[in-house]
């Protein structure tokens, strides 16, 4: 009896012993080793913020708030920190996260200073958000590194400076935001020769200055937003015949072209208010059953405003302070 006692004791101790370093690895489960150094430093250096309370050490990081695991791998693949009372930089270790796919951090007014170079390291993303922050400094070039990027967006921030003409090597980008910053320069004439998918493109409250470039009637963008920038000169290559164009909003900038030269226009939404354009509307507007939206109003345009097709879906709001524009819904030519 007191030997078998003694032997159960002698036995259990083995095992405990035996199974003690292999349960503390059972505490972070799922969790890689090394995302979860890299984690946990991630919440050091963002100064352990209430948002990422659920991140607690000896637990496994695949349960944590904020990020999710691949089921298969169980490495890190996305980190979404979104909303929350969280201030300084993006933590450079981000950088070592080699599995993210997807990366934001969004509407997180204290978040400031640059994007990390460290993020060039993640070789598989394909969404980085980094947006309604207050980040400052250049749009850096090296984003162009990652080359697997499909979507891309850096808008809502304090960026300044010039707009990377590297970013035209993306090949799989189908969304560019970099509207709502303070960039300055042209717009590179690289984007007129994007390579592979063309991605909509947002470039709208900035203060970009120049012409859009020529090279922008190669490129049917299905999305562009030019709206709210210093912009002068001509926009009509932009009114591709045949294009497969969307959305085209060129509001609020010094764009002076006669807009009577645009032979073809295909357009659910046109919106270029506040220019200088001048010239008359094309009667082939009456042509683009798809148009939705129309706004030329604050513009240098004269004569009779073509009647027909959809035509009707527009009121004089529209149309308001040009030079000589006229007939309904205006007021009858003279
Ligand atoms: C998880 O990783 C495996 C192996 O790399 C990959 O085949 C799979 O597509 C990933 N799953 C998701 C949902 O990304
Ligand atoms: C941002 O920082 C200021 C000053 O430290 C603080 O008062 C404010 O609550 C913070 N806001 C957020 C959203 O973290
Ligand atoms: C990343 O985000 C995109 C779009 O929101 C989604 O389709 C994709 O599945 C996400 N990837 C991961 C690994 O969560
Ligand atoms: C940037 O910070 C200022 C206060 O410093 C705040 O008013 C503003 O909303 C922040 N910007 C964003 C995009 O959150
Ligand atoms: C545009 O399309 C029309 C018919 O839809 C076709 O006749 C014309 O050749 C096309 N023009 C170009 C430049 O592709
Ligand atoms: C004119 O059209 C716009 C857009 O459809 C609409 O918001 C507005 O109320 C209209 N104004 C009048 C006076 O009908
Ligand atoms: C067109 O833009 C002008 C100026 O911003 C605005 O007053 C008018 O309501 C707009 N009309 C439509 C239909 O958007």
């Amino acid at each position: 009896m007191e030997r078998t006692h003694l032997t159960i004791i002698l036995l259990s101790a083995f095992l405990v012993s035996s199974l003690l370093p292999h349960s503390l690895n059972a505490a972070t489960g799922r969790c890689n080793p090394s995302d979860y150094e890299v984690l946990l430093k991630i919440k050091q250096a963002l100064g352990n913020p209430y948002h990422l309370a659920s991140w607690v050490p000896n637990t496994d990081c695949c349960d944590w708030y904020a990020l999710q695991c691949n089921d298969t791998t169980n490495r890190v693949v996305e980190l979404t920190i979104f909303s929350g009372q969280i201030s300084g930089q993006i933590p450079s270790e981000v950088g070592d996260l080699p599995y993210l796919d997807n990366l934001t951090f969004r509407k997180l007014s204290n978040i400031t200073g640059p994007i990390p170079q460290s993020i060039t390291k993640l070789k598989r993303l394909r969404f980085l958000r980094l947006s309604w922050l207050n980040l400052t400094g250049p749009v850096p070039d090296f984003i162009s590194e990652l080359s697997n990027l499909i979507f891309l967006e850096l808008n809502f921030n304090k960026f300044t400076g010039p707009i990377p003409s590297s970013f035209s090597s993306f090949t799989k980008l189908g969304a560019l935001r970099l509207d709502r910053n303070q960039l300055s320069g042209s717009i590179p004439e690289s984007f007129g020769h994007f390579k592979g998918s063309v991605p909509d493109l947002y470039l709208s409250d900035n203060q970009l200055t120049g012409q859009i470039p020529n090279s922008f009637a190669n490129m049917a963008f299905s999305t562009i937003d030019l709206s709210r920038n210093k912009l002068t000169g001509d926009a009509s290559m932009l009114f591709i015949p045949n294009g497969s164009s969307v959305i085209i909003a060129i509001s609020r900038n010094m764009l002076a072209f006669d807009f009577s030269k645009v032979k073809k226009l295909s357009m659910q939404y046109l919106d270029m208010n506040h220019n200088m354009i001048y010239g008359s509307i094309p009667k082939a507007i009456v042509d683009d059953a798809n148009l939705q939206f129309f706004n030329a109003s604050y513009n240098r345009l004269c004569g009779v405003i073509p009647t027909g097709g959809n035509m009707n879906r527009f009121n004089y709001s529209s149309y308001i302070h040009n030079k000589c524009l006229c007939g309904p819904p205006l007021a009858a030519c003279k």
